[in-house]
Order: structure tokens, then sequence, then C-alpha cells
């Protein structure tokens, strides 16, 4: 089979800004072909994600069905991040009502429908907590081979976000990520070693709003707000977290990365939600994520607004 078919995927998060524009590269580029829109519980209630998820999927014109996912991790409590997404999960400019109901199946039901129905595996890119993820796996293990590869964004090897050990994605539902990471399905990890490389600068905002289009500008304003925190904290731009596991599998060769055992802690006093990296090859430690370690800042932040073309662009 050519490899120049579309990647069939499902995209599963929490929008939060950075999904938003993961899902708007996703949408904009023709390497991939969107099956199923999921939302999960990380940067706001699952009331919230799925809401912004059906705005998105408006904004974009994304064709493809909308389902609400599980409302609290598998295990752990609910966690949110209205410091860095706002109220709304979503803060910003104002966005359309949604034009499309909801699906009337859950996530993880839809998503079984999906991988049911295709002629060829599915790739999930998962942009938050993996709970529906894992839910499905849970449900649904007849399923798992029609699972081609899971590109996540989440954890860290050298770190952590949200506590010096854990990654935000990774420590709201880590008994999920366990599942996910020891399932044996091919699993594509952007954390933040590289995540934090990926920053979007203030000039590349411009660069974006200057396409003119309406989604360019909505774009240039979810970076201005999602910068506003990580200014504030020392960063010289946005760091496009989710973007990483989409531009992971549409353009590859953006990226450098290493295979390696990546196992997920569990319990721990401080350590709860590390993904505890292993390169060594020790008895136990049996590789099972491609880990993106590196990428070219510059070539990364020309992708996203070459990407952006896709929706229009004005005469300079
Ligand atoms: O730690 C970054 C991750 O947490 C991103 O996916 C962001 O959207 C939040 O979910
Ligand atoms: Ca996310």
């Amino acid at each position: 089979m050519s490899d120049c078919r579309p990647i069939p995927v499902i995209l599963d998060g929490d929008p939060g800004h950075d999904d938003a524009i993961a899902w708007t590269l996703a949408r904009a580029s023709s390497r991939l072909r969107i099956l199923a829109v999921t939302s999960c519980c990380g940067n706001q209630t699952i009331e919230k994600t799925t809401y912004n998820a059906l705005r998105v999927c408006t904004l974009i014109g994304l064709d493809a069905p909308v389902a609400k996912g599980c409302p609290h991790p598998l295990m752990g409590p609910v966690m949110n991040a209205p410091s860095v997404h706002g109220e709304s999960g979503l803060d910003g400019p104002a966005l359309p009502e949604p034009d499309r109901a909801l699906s009337k199946l859950s996530a993880v039901e839809l998503m079984a429908q999906v991988l049911r129905a295709s002629d060829e595996p599915v790739t999930i890119v998962a942009t938050g907590p993996e709970t529906n993820v894992a839910a499905l796996l849970l449900a649904h293990p007849e399923l798992k081979e029609k699972i081609a590869r899971i590109s996540v964004m989440g954890g860290g090897i050298s770190h952590g976000n949200w506590t010096p050990a854990a990654e935000f994605n990774i420590l709201v539902d880590p008994e999920a990520a366990q599942i996910v990471f020891s399932s044996g399905i091919p699993i594509l990890m952007a954390g933040l070693d590289v995540t934090e490389q990926a920053l979007i600068l203030p000039e590349d905002f411009t660069r974006i709003r200057a396409l003119g289009s309406h989604v360019s500008s909505i774009v240039s304003q979810w970076l201005e707000f999602f910068y506003i925190f990580h200014r504030s904290i020392g960063y010289a731009g946005a760091p496009m977290h989710d973007p990483c596991a989409v531009l992971a599998l549409t353009d590859p060769d953006l990226f450098r990365t290493e295979r390696m055992s990546v196992r997920i802690e569990t319990a721990g006093q401080y350590c709860r939600g590390m993904t505890v990296g292993d390169r060594t090859g020790r008895p136990g430690s049996v590789p099972n994520a491609e880990v993106l370690l590196g990428l070219d800042r510059a070539a990364f932040a020309d992708r996203l607004v070459d990407a952006m073309r896709f929706y229009g662009e004005v005469a300079q």
C-alpha cells in the first residue's frame, strides 16, 4: 500500500488552546483523514471541553462526529487548568456557536464504531489525559489491532510541568496512561522534552495574523492568550505542546526521536504521573515508545504558519 494515502485519525483532546491549534493543523493537512473527534476532561470540565470541541470543529469546518468523553479520570480526582486556559477552557476570541449536534454515542463507543468500520488501522491523536483511550482499551480489547498507533502529547523524560516530575496530561490520569503505554500499541510520545522547544514566538503570531483569514486571526489570538501564562513563567513564546502530536504524523522530518522504554509512575508521594524513560535496555525496560526529543524550531514555526494558509490568505 502506498504511503501517500491519508492517515485515518481520531482526535481526542481537552480544548484547550493548544488542542484547538493542533486540530486546526490536522484539519488543514491532506496527510490526515479525521474520522472522529472526542473530548476529554483535563484543561477544563468535560462539559466545557466538549462545548469547546464543538465550537472549534464549527470554526474550522471539520466534518466529523464529535462525542463527549469520560467525565473524570479512571481513579484520581478531576484536575483542571483554568490558570492556563481560562474559565471556559478556551478563553480569548469569540467563537461560533456549534453548527452540529453532539454524537449520541459516548467517546468510547464512537471510537469503537469508527475502529470497527475502518478498512485499515486508525491512529489516535491524544492531546489530553488518556482517560478515553484507556477506557476504550478496557471496554473493547478486541479492537486493539485496529489501532495503528497512538500519538500522545504527554509526559516528559527530563522533567514535568505540573509537578517537578509529572506533566499535566499524565498527572491527571496516570492509571490511564499506564494502560495505554503498556498496551503494546505503538506509541509516539511528544513530551515536554520536545514541546517546550516548539515555541511559537510573538513574531510568528504576527505572521499568522497577517494571512488575513478569520481562522488565522482566531489562531493568532489563541496564541496570544496562551502566551500570557507562559510569558509570566519565563517562556520566550507559546509552547505548542499538542500541535507536536499532530506534526509528528504529518511532518516527522521536523523531529529527532529515540526509541525507549517509558513506564508510568502511578504511586509515589512526589513522582505520581512521572514518565520514566529508560534507554539502557536493562531487564524489564522493554522499548515501547518512540519519544520525540528534539526539533528545528524555526522550521516548526514555518510549517505551522504555512498550514494556516489552508484557511485562506489575503494578498499582501
Ligand atoms: O502539559 C501540556 C498539556 O496539558 C497540553 O495538552 C495542554 O493542552 C494541557 O492539556
Ligand atoms: Ca491538551
